[in-house]
């Protein structure tokens, strides 16, 4: 009887997913999504489990959350994996983070190519270990020709240290005589960055009540509408998905310009 329940819960929940699913799609839909995923940690010590379990339910999620954004028709969804500035966390909890790609890409690699979905990355490749280089650098290969949603992982990213070495190359091609100094225009310093192959993003979610950026698409972000949550990233399921898309789609963007423009 108990399970009957739960199944008819579920089974309506489900069908209440699909509906908010096919209300969403359409014009409206943000182009790009990117999500710093936080609240793992803080998720594992409610339920005095070690923080790398919080980090683990958190991968899980985002598969959850890939299959939920290419349903409602995102074309890129940037998810924060790991800051520059995260290599400060304890040597076991890095090692357990640098581990996560392998697995996720591992056991998510079929699905991403029925879902036509194309892996990308933005961050300091060659500082990452030599065996999340190799799963990283695979599942970009697999999934090259692969023309639906981009799954971007941000991984060592840093938008600061991004934004340094777009301007050292663009000094140092100015001074080889390729590009005059007038050429650096914002479009120009757009197509430098990590992100030169997206749009910029429409929504920026930031999970676990925290309301920073914390070093994450300084430049990309500038027109960005933000959604922060309380909820914790593991528990941010597909409802708190649409819910984001929901507000956003409430939203009016002006770019610094006057409604109707
Ligand atoms: C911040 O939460 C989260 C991280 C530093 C890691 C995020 C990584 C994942 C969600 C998994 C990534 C998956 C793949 C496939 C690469 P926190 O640990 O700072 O949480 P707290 O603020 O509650 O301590």
């Amino acid at each position: 009887m108990l399970n009957k329940l739960v199944w008819r819960k579920s089974d309506k929940q489900n069908r209440n997913l699909q509906e908010r699913i096919s209300d969403v799609t359409g014009e409206l839909v943000p182009k790009h999504i990117a999500i710093i995923m936080d609240g793992n940690g803080r998720w594992a010590k409610k339920r005095a489990m070690p923080r790398v379990a919080g980090h683990h339910e958190g991968m899980k999620n985002v598969r959850k959350i890939t299959r939920a954004a290419n349903a409602i028709g995102v074309k890129a969804l940037t998810l924060y994996a790991f800051s520059t500035e995260n290599w400060k966390r304890p040597k076991f909890e890095v090692e357990f983070l640098m581990r996560l790609p392998e697995e996720f890409l591992a056991s998510f690699s079929p699905e991403l190519m029925e879902l036509n979905i194309r892996i990308a990355m933005i961050g300091e490749m060659d500082s990452l270990p030599e065996h999340t280089q190799k799963a990283v650098k695979k599942a970009m290969d697999d999934t090259k020709n692969n023309t639906g949603m981009v799954l971007n992982f941000a991984l060592n990213y840093g938008s600061r240290s991004e934004i340094v070495s777009t301007v050292q190359q663009l000094v140092k091609k100015a001074q080889d005589g390729e590009i005059a100094v007038e050429d650096i225009t914002e479009d120009c310093i757009s197509a430098h960055l990590m992100t030169k192959e997206l749009p910029e993003p429409d929504l920026l979610i930031r999970t676990s009540g925290e309301a920073r950026l914390s070093n994450f698409m300084l430049w990309q972000l500038a027109y960005t509408e933000f959604w922060f949550t309380d909820t914790l990233w593991p528990d941010f399921d597909e409802h708190s998905l649409l819910d984001a898309v929901n507000d956003y789609q409430k939203r009016s963007r002006r770019y610094g310009g006057l409604k109707g423009e």
